[in-house]
């Protein structure tokens, strides 16, 4: 079931999530968080951050699995998902490091990284939030668009459209890797709870689509109205093809 709010700022969506968490957190101290990257929810990350600031939250038991990362990225490179993560938010909360998991976008044999990551996120009990962003053609985490889609953690070929959205934050398109490792519809399914943002323009088909009756692999994040408790945060411009 999906539950959607439609607000007229960043700010507010941001603060939205980051209370979604707070209470978690408050209820659940080793709550596992599945996390992304992206710039979408870097407001929501920057709002947990003042919220552990004025003590309202304590991640000091807190696990975290994140979605995805690009393959031959080392984790000190300035765009690798684990250097974001660090920087829009492990390195200015109360986590232990060692409770944060990002897929090894180096690991030599890379289908045993995807099985062991799959391995840990069953250890750990699966997230108890899965935090989403949305690529504009669709995709979450890395899963992109595609006749059938894939339940395990796998080795993603990266689609023109992603490598030129993602070229922003590289020197040039050409430093874009070309594939991911990314956890897989599986995994997501099965986090008790799913929240998903979206902002600008950009986003509007994504979210239309997954607010249609339909299921389209083509668009990865329409499959999430399966799920039982889905909370979509969006603001006016992404929800500008909903009659709402
Ligand atoms: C990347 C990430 C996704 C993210 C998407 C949208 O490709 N793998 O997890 O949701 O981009 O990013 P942004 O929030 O910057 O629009």
């Amino acid at each position: 079931m999906i539950k959607l709010y439609v607000y007229d700022n960043e700010q507010e969506l941001a603060e939205h999530g980051a209370l979604i968490i707070q209470e978690l957190i408050q209820a659940k101290p080793n709550a596992v968080l599945g996390l992304a990257t992206g710039s979408t929810p870097v407001g929501m990350y920057q709002a947990l951050i003042a919220r552990y600031q004025a003590n309202k939250i304590d991640f000091s038991k807190v696990r975290t699995v994140n979605l995805d990362e690009y393959l031959g990225l080392e984790p000190s490179h300035p765009q690798s998902y684990r250097y974001f993560m660090n920087e829009n938010l492990f390195n200015h909360i109360n986590i232990d490091k060692q409770q944060t998991h990002v897929p090894d976008g180096l690991a030599p044999d890379g289908e045993k990284a995807c099985e062991q990551y799959d391995e840990l996120i069953e250890s750990l009990g699966y997230p108890d939030i899965q935090v989403l962003g949305v690529g504009a053609n669709g995709h979450i985490g890395f899963n992109e668009p595609a006749s059938t889609l894939t339940a395990p953690t796998h080795l993603e070929v990266l689609k023109t459209s992603t490598i030129e959205a993602n070229a922003r934050f590289f020197n040039s398109i050409d430093e874009v890797p070309t594939s991911a490792i990314t956890m897989g519809l599986g995994a997501i399914f099965q986090a008790k709870r799913i929240l998903l943002l979206a902002t600008g323009e950009a986003k509007a088909e994504a979210i239309a689509s997954l607010m249609s009756p339909k299921l389209d692999p083509n668009c990865p994040v329409s499959m999430l109205k399966l799920h039982h408790d889905v909370v979509v945060l969006v603001d006016r411009k992404a929800a500008k093809l909903l009659a709402v």
